[in-house]
This record gives structure tokens, C-alpha cells and sequence, in this order.
């Protein structure tokens, strides 16, 4: 069995619909703060703090867990800059407690959710894993402290981990029974969602002078469900590959005004936008070297065409236009 931290938020509930297409037990933890039950569809779910070390005692007690997906934390960059300790309390306590608990039920696989957020402004496009670390935030410090832990555990108590730094994700299962939902919403994907389903007025793009060829940043955009291959992929190869740590993107970047201009194909309308100012802590650009998680995990992206990711998630948000309260 597989436990599943943070498995009713977006990430992890596809990774929970992912391992029940397959047929591999999963019990989840979620303390749903940002999390909906809807979303994992019948997997056992355990709601309650990471932190909280007699409850994680029991989950494991109670379940014959062999290995552990981490994707519970905060993730709002924003928030990060105005409540730091929040970040550095869940993400980083959390983990500590996480581990703490697996050592002491002999569990000693895990696959961790990290951030293109833990390399700051890159020096170099594409950003290989090598390259240097320098986070421009606590969610981005928060999450390469629990990389260095990890390290740690590896040295001192032979724990395998796999740490794998996210682009930006996005789109949704393919059957749309779930999908990308946050409240407030921050992503640029779901807010052109919400634009076109007459929910906001407009969408303000988040600056236009930045050095990139039309002005708008520019980023990453992996599909959900290649995402979570990839954490099956890597789990499976910590049985005989040593602990390691993968850039996970598609290699492509695009930029905002090219999202929104997609969107707009492929709903046959165009969108009201303005330009606002630049959004606090934005790289220009984010584009992963993923050359690594290809080789290494025998990794091959399905969703690398845009227009694809976004006729996903367009599917879910059409579909569900209130999310899981739709
Ligand atoms: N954007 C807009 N308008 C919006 C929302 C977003 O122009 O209303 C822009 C942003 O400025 C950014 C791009 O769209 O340039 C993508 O923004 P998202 O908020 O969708 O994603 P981020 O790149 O900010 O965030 C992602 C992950 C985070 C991670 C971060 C690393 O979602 O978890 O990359 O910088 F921390």
C-alpha cells in the first residue's frame, strides 16, 4: 500500500485516480485545508496534521504502508512572503514529523513534491538540476530544506527518496472527474478558466516589460497526468537506483500572452485581459532541463502540446464550472 500525503488537493488526487486506474491500494492523509473528499473517490482517507505524530503512528500501524508520496504542503508564493513560518511550520515540520514516523515503522521509500521555486531567477534556460539553488521565497526555501533532509536520512539511515521539482502543472484527468480547484485562485491556467465562464471580469496579465520576446513571462506547463507517472516511475525505481533529484517539465516554454492566445483557439472567442503590473517574486522564465527524469526514469511526457494541456483543463472547468460543488 501506498500512503499518499496530501492526496485530496489537485497533484495528489490525480495521483490517487492514477494508482486506482491501476489497481494499487492507497490510503490518503489530508488535513483539507485546501483539499476537497470528493476527490479521491472511495481511497481511504485519514484527515488530520501532518504534524501530529501519534496520528501518523496510527495510520501506519493500521496500514501495511511500503512507501509514501509527500505532496501535503502550502504552496502560495504570495502567502509565503506575509506568513513565512506557516510555510516553514507545515512544510518543513511536516516533513520532519513524516519521516520521523517512517523510520519508525521501518518504511524507507519516498517520493517527495518539490519546486522550480527552489532555484530562484535561473541563471541559464533550460535549468538543469545542477544548476544554482538560491529560492526567492520561503515556499521555495521551505521545500529545499526538506531536500537537504532528505539527504540526511539517506546518510544516516539509509532512506531512498526521490525528489522531484514541479513546473508548472496543469489540465486534468482525462475522464474530468477532478481536477484543478483552489480557493482563492492564483493559477494563470484556472483564471482564464474562470474569465471564460463569465466568473471574473477579466484576467490581468502580471506585467508585460519583462525580458522575454512578447514581454510576459514564460514557463513550463506539464500535464497533470504525466506528472504523476512520473512519481509512480521514480517510486518503482528506488528499489534498485540510489535517492535522486529530477527537474519535471516538458522542456517548452510559453508565455502568458501565448497561454491566453491558446485558450482563446481553443474556445473560439477571445478573452477580456489588461496589463497590470508585474506580480511580486515572478522569475521571467522557467523552462526545466528534464533530460535527466527522461533517461533516468525511462520518462516520456504524452501532453507536450499546449494547446492539448489546455483543451484538459478547459474539459474540467467546463464541466465542473463551481469545481467539486458543481
Ligand atoms: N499570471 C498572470 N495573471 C494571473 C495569474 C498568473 O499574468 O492572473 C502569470 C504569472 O505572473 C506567471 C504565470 O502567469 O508569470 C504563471 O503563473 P502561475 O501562478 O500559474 O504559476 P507560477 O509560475 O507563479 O507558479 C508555479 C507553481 C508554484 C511554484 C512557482 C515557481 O505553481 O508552485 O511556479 O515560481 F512555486
Amino acid at each position: 500500500m501506498i500512503l499518499i500525503c496530501g492526496g485530496s488537493g489537485y497533484i495528489g488526487s490525480h495521483m490517487v485516480a492514477y494508482f486506482q486506474d491501476k489497481g494499487v491500494p492507497v490510503a490518503v492523509i489530508d488535513n483539507m485545508a485546501t483539499g476537497h473528499a470528493a476527490s479521491v473517490h472511495g481511497a481511504k482517507l485519514y484527515v488530520g496534521d501532518m504534524r501530529d505524530t501519534a496520528f501518523l503512528d496510527k495510520i501506519f500501524t493500521e496500514n501495511p504502508i511500503q512507501a509514501v508520496i509527500h505532496f501535503a504542503a502550502s504552496s502560495l508564493v504570495g502567502e509565503s512572503m506575509t506568513n513565512p513560518l506557516k510555510y516553514f511550520g507545515n512544510n518543513v515540520g511536516g516533513a520532519v514529523a513524516l519521516l520521523e514516523v517512517m523510520l519508525r515503522h521501518n518504511v524507507k521509500k519516498i517520493v517527495f513534491s518539490s519546486t522550480a521555486a527552489t532555484y530562484g531567477e535561473p541563471e541559464h534556460i533550460p535549468i538543469p538540476e545542477n544548476a544554482t539553488m538560491s529560492p526567492g521565497n520561503p515556499y521555495g526555501a521551505s521545500k529545499l530544506m526538506v531536500e537537504d533532509i532528505l539527504k540526511w536520512c539517506d546518510t544516516c539511515h539509509g532512506l531512498k527518496y526521490s525528489v522531484l521539482r514541479y513546473y508548472n502543472v496543469a489540465g486534468a484527468h482525462p475522464r474530468a472527474h477532478i481536477g484543478e480547484v483552489h480557493n482563492p485562485e492564483t493559477h494563470l491556467i484556472p483564471i482564464i478558466a474562470q474569465v471564460a465562464l463569465g466568473q471574473r471580469d477579466k484576467l490581468t496579465i502580471y506585467g508585460d516589460d519583462y525580458p522575454t520576446p512578447d514581454g510576459t513571462c514564460i514557463r513550463d506547463y506539464i500535464h497533470v497526468m504525466d506528472l504523476v507517472e512520473a512519481h509512480d516511475l521514480a517510486l518503482n525505481s528506488l528499489d534498485t537506483a540510489p535517492s535522486h533529484v529530477y527537474n519535471l517539465g516538458i522542456g517548452k516554454g510559453f508565455s502568458v500572452k501565448e497561454v491566453v492566445e491558446t485558450f482563446e483557439k481553443v474556445i473560439d472567442r477571445t478573452l477580456p485581459k489588461e496589463i497590470g503590473p508585474r506580480r511580486a517574486g515572478d522569475p521571467a522564465a522557467l523552462v526545466a532541463d528534464s533530460t535527466a527524469a527522461m533517461k533516468g526514469l525511462a520518462w516520456q511526457p504524452k501532453h507536450t502540446n499546449l494547446e492539448e494541456i489546455i483543451r484538459s483543463a478547459w474539459k474540467w472547468h467546463s464541466q465542473n464550472p463551481h469545481g467539486y460543488n458543481s
